[in-house]
This record gives structure tokens, C-alpha cells and sequence, in this order.
């Protein structure tokens, strides 16, 4: 597949901006051989970063997740802003990524202490965007409910995305365009919905919103957060951070699901239309409160 770079961006790689063609892992890099390492992205719009420093707090925070040290998160927020410089990007998704680095000879075991013996590598990669159309509404479509199978520490933003990749995969060949978590947690005796495979979810009900709590089952999504404040805020809405399962996802007025690159209300899941199957009133105000806030600053 080709790549969304233009053939000479500009990337930040190994301590350095440098072109993107130039930019090789090591062979024995933790990353690659143990997705050891964690990651973010920070969408930028009309020149301006949205929610950068809630972007920040989240990748410090999976960094302490995995033990990780030695990196300080903050300063991904100016390498963010020159490589947009140095791109001669206004609006684009800017990939941060921090891997362990080249331990040596493969080894399960992360060296001790965690500063000792790594150099974590530090990536930034800016993917050109099209700027958003602030008038238009959000793009709809179906979901796929798949089994929630990922680790039990959702809130780290970790580089192991083989079960989103499939997660994801397996929602496209049902034609659907996002995959939807369904996990059985121990101790309970009813599934519930999670997230999706690279979104969170919301259900409408009855005027009110509702989404999974922040319990780690779920990425503490900055999106999900805006929403919910603006849901509030601007529209006056009740928000619940409370479990839902498929029945009940299934039975709600309006389905969406949102993520710094993504706001789509889900019109029908698994092929079971979702309220009327069309209409999705309340998410499409809540896309535009979304967008007033990116563009108000
Ligand atoms: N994904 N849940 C999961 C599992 C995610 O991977 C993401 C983001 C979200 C939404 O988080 P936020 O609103 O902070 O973007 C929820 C990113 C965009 C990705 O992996 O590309």
C-alpha cells in the first residue's frame, strides 16, 4: 500500500529530524521484537494542536504503565510543533511513539534497572490531514461486535494493536467501518461493551449519554472526555459513565463512536438498524459542539 507521506517528509527519528526514507530500526529494537513501547495521536487543525496537553499527560502516564523511563513526555509537544514546521503542515494526525530501544540479543527480560542498558527511541511522524469540513456531518456507517480479547490494562496506550489489527479487519470484511469490544470480565456474569477497536463508544438513550466508566478496560480516551464536557457544558445533556452491554447498545436511540481521528454514529450494528437506522440527531449536534471546540481554541 503506498504510503500517505509525501516523499520527502520529514520525520523525527533517533534524536533527530531526518527524512522519512532515512529512518531504520535496529534489528534488536524491544519495539519491534516485543511491541515494548507505547504511543499517541495528536490531531492538528488550521496550524493549531488540539488537546495537547491531555495528549502529553496520557503518554506520561503509559510510559510509568510499562516502566519505561528516562523519557520525558512533555517535549513531544515542541518536537510536535516543528516537525508540523518543518512539513509545512496545517492540518495533519501526528504519530508519537516511544519504544525501549536495542536491549542486545533478544531477551524477554527488560533490563534492570528499566534506564540502564535501553536508549528509547523517539518517533513523530506527521500524517497529512484534509482540513475539516466544520459544516458537514459526521460519516456513518455499520459496527461488528467482535470478542473484547486484549490484555487487562486497556489504559495504557501500548504498541500491541495485533488484536485491534484484527479486531478491525475481521469489522471491514462485515462491512462494517469499526469493530466493537465486547469483553466478559471475570466475576461477572453478563458481557459488556467495552470500546472499539481503536474508538470509544457511546450509547443515546432516552436524551442521555452513555459511555464505559474509565475503569481500565477502556483507554481513557482525550475525545471521549471533550465529548462528555461539551455534552454537558454546551448542550445541557446527563452523561453516565456506566457499562452497557450489546442488548442494551443494540436498543439505544443513537450508537457513535469517536477517537482524535474519528466521530462516526454507527446506523445499524451486526445489521440491526440502530434507532430508525438514519437519523442520529444528538451525536450529529454533539460532532459540531466537537468541532466548535477544536476551532475556538
Ligand atoms: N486510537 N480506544 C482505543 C482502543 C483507541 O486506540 C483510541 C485512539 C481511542 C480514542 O482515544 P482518543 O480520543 O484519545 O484518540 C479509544 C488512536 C487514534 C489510534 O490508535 O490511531
Amino acid at each position: 500500500m503506498p504510503s500517505p507521506l509525501p516523499p520527502d517528509a520529514t520525520v523525527f527519528f533517533d534524536g533527530q529530524f531526518c527524512k522519512a526514507t532515512d529512518a531504520r530500526f535496529a534489528l534488536e529494537e524491544r519495539g519491534v521484537l516485543f511491541a515494548d513501547g507505547v504511543y499517541e495521536v495528536v490531531r492538528y487543525d488550521a496550524g493549531r494542536p488540539f488537546a495537547m496537553q491531555p495528549h502529553v499527560d496520557r503518554l506520561a502516564n503509559s510510559l510509568k504503565g510499562i516502566d519505561l523511563r528516562g523519557v520525558d513526555a512533555q517535549q513531544f509537544a515542541t518536537l510536535s510543533d516543528e516537525l508540523m514546521d518543518r512539513n509545512g503542515l496545517n492540518d495533519a494526525k501526528v504519530y508519537w511513539q516511544v519504544t525501549r530501544g536495542d536491549a542486545g540479543p533478544r531477551d524477554f527480560l527488560i533490563p534492570q534497572p528499566p534506564e540502564a542498558e535501553t536508549s528509547p527511541n523517539l518517533v513523530l511522524i506527521a500524517y497529512p490531514a484534509t482540513p475539516v469540513d466544520r459544516a458537514g456531518d459526521p460519516i456513518s456507517g455499520a459496527g461488528h461486535v467482535v470478542e473484547d480479547c486484549r490484555w487487562t490494562k486497556c489504559w495504557i496506550k501500548s504498541l500491541m494493536l495485533l488484536p485491534a489489527s484484527l479486531a478491525k479487519t475481521a469489522a471491514k470484511q462485515h462491512g462494517a467501518l469499526e469493530a466493537i469490544f465486547e469483553r466478559q470480565k471475570p466475576g461477572l456474569e453478563e458481557s459488556h461493551i467495552t470500546e472499539g477497536g481503536s474508538t470509544n463508544v457511546f450509547i443515546v438513550r432516552d436524551g442521555e449519554l452513555h459511555t464505559h466508566p474509565n475503569d481500565g478496560w477502556v483507554l481513557p480516551g482525550i475525545t471521549r472526555d471533550v465529548l462528555l464536557d461539551a455534552a454537558q457544558q454546551d448542550l445541557g445533556l446527563t452523561v453516565r459513565e456506566q457499562t452497557f452491554t450489546r442488548a442494551e447498545m443494540l436498543a439505544a436511540d443513537e450508537v457513535f463512536v469517536c477517537s482524535t481521528t474519528q466521530l462516526n454514529p454507527l446506523t445499524s450494528i451486526d445489521g440491526t438498524p440502530i434507532g430508525d437506522g438514519q437519523s442520529h440527531p444528538l451525536t450529529t449536534k454533539l460532532h459540531h459542539a466537537y468541532l466548535d471546540r477544536i476551532f475556538r481554541g
